[in-house]
């Protein structure tokens, strides 16, 4: 094989992760008429969840006091506590604990053992005053738990697990109340904390972004999460919250933050791309056909994204046909993550340099300089197609919410590593906006995606605060 085949058949391949302006316009839509419906009830289970979080009030940043807040996301378990201090300010103290690998598919009791053994550490050695103030009569301090993952919430201090997401595959945890899983363990070990709310991260995402904002930077419309999963939440009206039943609802509510679980958009794949390698990559997750949207684009699966294709190329005997041991690293899944990917993005070294070392470190292969930039052209692919798609649900509320007729300035809070640190995601994101007819270039300059900080911690505190 000549060697421009390689770049030939990657740029071939690239082309298949482009979205179109259309394709953009007909997915925002679809993202409009599956929020309606799902707001409407929860009879489709294939739809978007749009599950309300019981949250009613966005702060102010006049809220005060000492809250603790658990978050559990991908891959870690955080303590923290927080500090509100009423002026927009907060101080925080926290520590990050690796879930352990066998906990992944372990037992509920052992999971939730481990989160509340860290937590009792964490009040034994920031707040051992709390103990004595407890034996004294005083109240338990509060605690917001961020759980990123889909539960059917009926209060703000209660929800069963719909199912897992990410890594975490635990049968016995689905349709229990994970706010009461956690509370009998903390009794069990006598930690003096009350459970009082059950946060997603998205929601946590907004409430901080909107404690931390001043006017000038506009109305915080969104709580998004683009990491090892996506999502985001916003605030609904509402009379528009359909399947909500009256008596579940406070009085004089007038919205309610609604945690739209958007990684389920378009679960059947109506306009959604779809490549050979997106599928293979579904049969190798722990909840195929569920979260398709999620599967093309958080940071968990756009390594593999690029194995697969990679994989695929060798197969063709157009790339590694030189090595003499291709080793087992290649061939395993999910063994390229999207750090990975970030390198390679913006590899501008000499020959690609940095690619070079970075497949011989990550997957223990050598390669040539053609297949460094066969690489970077599928990278360029893989990312933008993630960028540009993760505009589709935040156009979708945007128009869905009127805001841009409501509102000067709209701002968006993210969290996560990809809007993070990926370079040129967000950017992307906003060039897609662009494309999205009811919004346009004049509409995307009035619409800001702003990093929220630590937004599961603070969030999850707020959340505690208004129990
Ligand atoms: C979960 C969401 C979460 C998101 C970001 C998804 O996999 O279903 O609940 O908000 O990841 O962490």
């Amino acid at each position: 094989m000549t060697k421009s085949s390689l770049i030939d058949r990657a740029t071939e391949i690239a082309k298949g992760f482009e979205v179109s302006p259309e394709l953009l316009n007909k997915c925002v839509d679809h993202f409009i008429f599956q929020a309606n419906e799902g707001l409407r009830s929860n009879s489709n289970k294939r739809g978007l969840p749009m599950i309300p979080s019981f949250v009613t009030d966005i702060p102010t940043g006049k809220e005060k006091g000492l809250f603790l807040a658990v978050d559990l996301g991908g891959t870690n378990f955080r303590v923290c506590s927080v500090t509100l201090n009423g002026d927009n300010t907060f101080h925080m103290t926290h520590v990050k604990h690796p879930v352990p690998k066998d906990l992944f598919a372990g037992t509920s009791t052992q999971l939730f053992e481990f989160f509340a053994e860290k937590i009792l550490i964490f009040v034994q050695q920031h707040h051992s005053d709390q103990f004595s103030s407890i034996k004294e009569g005083n109240e338990k301090l509060k605690l917001g738990f961020t759980f990123s993952f889909p539960v059917n919430q009926t209060a703000l201090n209660k929800g069963t697990l719909l199912r897992w997401t990410k890594s975490f595959s635990i049968d016995d945890t689905v349709n229990q109340d994970v706010v009461k899983l956690l509370q009998d363990q903390l009794d069990k070990k006598l930690v003096p904390c009350i459970v009082s709310a059950l946060v997603n991260d998205t929601v946590g995402t907004l409430m901080s972004r909107a404690y931390s904002t001043t006017p000038e930077d506009g109305y915080t419309l969104i709580g998004s999460i683009f990491g090892t999963g996506t999502n985001g939440c916003y605030m609904e009206d509402i009379e528009n919250i359909k399947k909500l039943s009256k008596d579940s609802i406070p009085e004089n509510t007038k919205g309610m933050v609604i945690n739209t679980e958007w990684g389920s958009f378009d679960n059947d794949l109506k306009y959604l791309p779809n490549t050979k390698y997106d599928e293979a990559i579904d049969k190798l997750t722990p909840n195929p056909k569920f979260h398709m949207f999620e599967k093309r684009i958080s940071g968990m699966f756009l390594g593999e994204t690029l194995r697969q294709a990679l994989v695929d190329l060798y197969k063709e005997k157009l790339i590694f046909q030189n090595v003499d041991d291709m080793g087992e690293k290649f061939f395993k899944p999910w063994t390229l993550d999207s750090s990975n990917l970030a390198l390679i993005e913006v590899d501008d070294s000499t020959d690609q340099i940095i690619t070079s070392l970075l497949f011989n470190q990550s997957i223990h292969l050598p390669t040539t300089v053609e297949e460094r930039k066969a690489i970077k052209i599928l990278v360029k692919a893989i990312s933008k197609r993630a960028a540009y798609l993760s505009s589709i649900p935040l156009a979708g509320i945007v128009i869905k919410t009127n805001s841009l007729e409501k509102h000067d300035l709209i701002d968006i809070g993210a969290d996560g590593s990809v809007i993070q640190y990926y370079p040129g995601f967000h950017e992307n994101v906003q060039e897609a906006l662009k494309l999205i007819n009811r919004i346009g270039v004049s509409g995307e300059k009035r619409i800001n995606i702003r990093i929220a900080k630590d937004g599961s911690g603070v969030g999850a505190a707020l959340c505690a605060s208004v129990a």
